[in-house]
């Protein structure tokens, strides 16, 4: 794919030219991802964390991507998939209370796929493995993904990621 930036043990760095290298990005991952996977996405507005989920959700079979949307308002949206994915954005959240408010804790340890917009907003949003997306943006078409994960299957899904971009 010639799209890997850099990597090491602990972190890899994408980066995305355009709009298509960010769906190249996004379905490779989605190939590849099993249920109870979870991704916590950071970035600041509009940096394209939803767009990523987008791709990704491609990538899992969802043919029409256009059901996947921000979840701002909603707050939690769900998708049928090969599993069952949600897609959470914590922007309007504050803390623990409000989490278990939404159902956040059944969903992220249930047999599905959860992905979580603006993550870093609540530290109690962590579970105590995870993959996380660091979306820089460099300007308007350009971005850089840096993936950031912690726990054995993750290990296994980025070695798994890494030889796809190769
Ligand atoms: N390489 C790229 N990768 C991702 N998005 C891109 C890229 N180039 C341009 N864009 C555009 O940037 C915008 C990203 O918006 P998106 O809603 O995905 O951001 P977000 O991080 O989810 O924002 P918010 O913080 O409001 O939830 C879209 O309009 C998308 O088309
Ligand atoms: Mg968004």
């Amino acid at each position: 794919m010639r799209l890997k930036l850099c990597y090491n043990k602990f972190a890899v760095k994408i980066y995305a030219h355009s709009l298509k290298d960010t769906e190249k990005i996004g379905i490779a991952l989605g190939e590849i991802l099993e249920k109870k996977t979870i991704v916590m996405l950071c970035g600041e507005l509009g940096s394209g964390k939803t767009t990523l989920i987008k791709y990704i959700c491609k990538g899992m079979g969802i043919v029409d991507e256009s059901i996947v949307k921000s979840p701002t308002y909603t707050l939690m949206r769900e998708y049928d998939g090969p599993f069952p994915i949600y897609h959470f954005d914590l922007y309007r959240l504050k803390n623990v209370v409000d989490l278990e408010e939404i159902g956040y804790y059944e969903c992220i340890f249930d047999d599905g796929i959860t992905f979580v917009e603006w993550a870093d907003r609540i530290k109690d949003a962590y579970p105590q493995q995870y993959l996380q997306i660091n979306i820089e943006v460099l300007n308007r078409e350009k971005r850089i993904f840096e993936f950031k994960w912690k726990g054995k299957y993750y290990d296994e899904l980025m070695k798994r990621f890494e030889n796809t971009l190769r």
